[in-house]
């Protein structure tokens, strides 16, 4: 049933999809769990063989009770019938004991294993290239974690075991049956090949909307989580009732494919308990001609007497059989739904992780007077890349802040291209500005850069080191950036300014904070430093929240800044205050500004001009402002930005 999702056309040639979904969820039990699940399997397993055994003493009881009711002979027959009663306790007892740590330890593999699989799935996240973020909504995402793990939590603690234990007792009564008697046992056969018949007609269909039905869930979950984001939006453009509409549909939605998954389960309970019964009524009919026709009885026992005590146990043992065996179709179904939702878990945890060929990577050096670069371990401040080459040599180059942009190409989707021919030239210390419309690819330029996205054509050097060649982590370590959009964590603002570096002290905290000019309104928080961001800062306004962000990336220290859109929010004056505090910051490295106010923008080396992807003038402010172009245009005012 799973292979029919997995059609080559519709699904991308990838790991994904992979019909072998329970294959997989088993093996990775079996190397979590390499003893405690053969041990849990045995105890399943040995309850399960149990079960069936008392038939068998069921019969041997009624058969002496039979003959002592021929000869009268109690002695005779109480001989036979305590021992075989105190066996029977006792495999009751071994039994119970074999289910109790079974159950016990189901709990903890269950539960270990989910835990291992959330954070294996985390663990896999955190390596996923910004791309699939940028193209996954975060509550479908969301939802594996809570409903996806859900289902996984089913399969493992109730569908695979409930399985094992039914699989096993029917094939335990099954041998049972064959040795009392075969005909009667053909007959129950037939019966049970219709029941399961009619239970997969009627089941079979549920396991295709039970797929749907986890994916409803998760476009539901990502548009409840959309809405609670936007919530301010929706109310100021009082689009509530377009919000509760569009809900309300997925919510249908939703309904429609949980109705139809769980009917189909619902109706076949009744169903086959009912086949279940017909059958009872036909063994007991079929038991009693055998015994009154006395028909010849052939058994793997040999024993050719059908007996009345036979056709009793057979009885108990079709209850016990059809019960069993629908168990397995039920539970065979349970597993088919439950791997919907597993193969979403896997799908997450397959996506390619961010790919990293880099090979040359930062380390602490020692840079004598001659310029002679020697690596070392300890923390000197002074930083290199250290480049391995083919030949086994290892060359050290000064990390300095050299970035340099050579005819870049590039398209987020193909055949959309965004960036076309980006030339610039970075040199340490130098202030490099882009203006231009939204849209113009400015935030593209420092997207790639940072390598979130892989250029197309051209090539991006840092040092004159081909980015790609640059370890990513230690790439992004030399780079620091701010964005227009502030990301805080839940937590102190000295944990959040902190966060640009992780062993900086509260002294060197604070000494950003001041560098940047925030100190000032932080010290006026109700407690200082010490104040909990919340909610991503919901609690500060926008501009200082973007001040606490260039606080982290004034602490980190890098020789490179990008600033994007960094102080929007600030208004005009603050913006004077924390400019100063950015021309502390920006001396002795490498800035890429990029800001609507020309204001900020006046003091660079070099402002880039950039229109639909391509930059359209470059020069410094007077030689523009000379130059009467388009940035002439933007500054006397004939065409706003703002
Ligand atoms: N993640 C993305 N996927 C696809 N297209 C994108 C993505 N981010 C930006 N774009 C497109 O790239 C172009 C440049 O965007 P951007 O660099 O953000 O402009 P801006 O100059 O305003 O910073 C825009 O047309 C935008 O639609
Ligand atoms: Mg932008």
């Amino acid at each position: 049933m799973m292979n029919k999702r997995s059609n080559p056309h519709t699904m991308p040639m990838r790991k994904k999809g992979n019909p072998h979904t329970i294959g997989r969820v088993i093996k990775t039990l079996f190397s979590f769990y390499p003893v405690l699940l053969p041990v849990t399997l045995f105890c399943i397993l040995f309850s399960s063989a149990a079960a069936a055994v008392p038939d068998v003493f069921i019969q041997k009881v009624i058969a002496v009770i039979e003959k002592w009711g021929e000869t009268g002979n109690w002695e005779a027959a109480k001989s036979e019938i305590v021992p075989t009663i105190l066996v029977l306790i006792a495999i009751y007892v071994v039994a119970l004991v074999a289910v109790f740590v079974y159950n016990r330890l189901m709990a903890v593999i269950t539960q270990g294993f989910l835990s291992k699989m959330r954070r294996k799935m985390f663990d896999g996240m955190q390596n996923l290239p910004i791309r699939y973020f940028d193209t996954h909504k975060t509550g479908d995402i969301m939802s594996r974690y809570t409903n996806d793990i859900d289902t996984l939590r089913q399969l493992v603690s109730q569908a695979i075991p409930s399985l094992l234990r039914a699989g096993a007792l029917v094939i335990c009564v099954f041998s049972v049956m064959l040795y009392y008697s075969i005909w009667l046992t053909l007959i129950l056969l037939v019966g049970v090949i219709f029941m399961i018949y009619v239970s997969q007609k009627a089941g079979g269909g549920s396991a295709k909307y039970f797929i749907r039905q986890q994916k409803s869930i998760g476009k539901t979950e990502g548009f409840i989580q959309e809405m609670m984001n936007g919530q301010k939006v929706i109310k100021v453009f009082c689009h509530e009732e377009a919000v509760k509409e569009d809900f309300c549909k997925l919510n249908e939605e939703l309904n429609a494919d949980s109705y139809r998954a769980h009917a189909y389960a619902n109706m076949l309970g009744p169903i086959i308990m009912n086949i279940g019964n017909v059958l009872y009524v036909i063994m007991a009919v079929a038991g009693g001609f055998f015994y009154l026709l006395g028909i010849h009885n052939i058994a793997l026992s040999f024993n050719p007497v059908f007996s009345l005590s036979i056709a009793v146990t057979f009885l108990n043992m079709t209850k016990q059989f059809t019960g069993n065996v629908n168990q397995c179709s039920q539970q065979i179904n349970a597993i088919v739904m439950a791997l919907a939702g597993a193969e979403r878990i896997f799908e997450l945890m397959d996506e390619l992780p961010e790919s990293d060929d880099g090979y040359v990577t930062l380390v602490n050096a020692v840079i004598d007077k001659d310029g002679k670069i020697t690596e070392t371990k300890k923390h000197t401040g002074e930083w290199a890349w250290k480049h391995p080459h083919g030949d086994g040599t290892i060359t050290y180059t000064r990390l300095s802040g050299d970035v340099t942009l050579d005819n870049v190409d590039f398209e987020y989707e193909e055949g959309k291209p965004v960036l076309h021919n980006i030339t610039v030239f970075a040199k340490p210390g130098q202030k490099v500005a882009f203006v231009g419309a939204t849209g113009a690819g400015k935030t593209t330029i420092t997207n790639l850069i940072n390598r979130f996205y892989d250029i197309a054509d051209g090539k991006i050097r840092y040092d004159g080191i081909n980015v790609n060649k640059i370890k990513k982590s230690d790439l992004r370590r030399s780079l620091g950036i701010v964005l227009q959009e502030t990301n805080l964590f839940t937590g102190s603002v000295m944990d959040n300014i902190r966060y640009g570096k992780l062993d900086a002290t509260d002294e060197e905290c604070i000494k950003a904070a001041k560098l940047v000019g925030a100190d000032d309104f932080i010290t006026r928080l109700p407690e200082g430093y010490e104040t909990m961001i919340t909610n991503n800062g919901a609690n500060i306004s926008q501009g200082q929240r973007q001040l606490i962000a260039i606080a982290r990336a004034a602490v980190a220290d890098p020789p490179v800044m990008i600033l994007d859109e960094a102080t929007s929010s600030i208004d005009t004056r603050t913006e004077a205050i924390v400019q100063r505090g950015m021309d502390s910051l920006m001396k002795g490295r490498t800035v890429f500004v990029i800001a609507h106010r020309l204001s900020t923008v006046k003091n660079s080396d070099v402002i880039m001009v950039m229109d639909n992807g391509r930059i359209i003038e470059r020069g410094n402010h007077k030689e523009l402002i000379e130059e009467k172009g388009k940035y002439y245009q933007l500054y006397t005012g004939a065409f706003e930005l703002e």
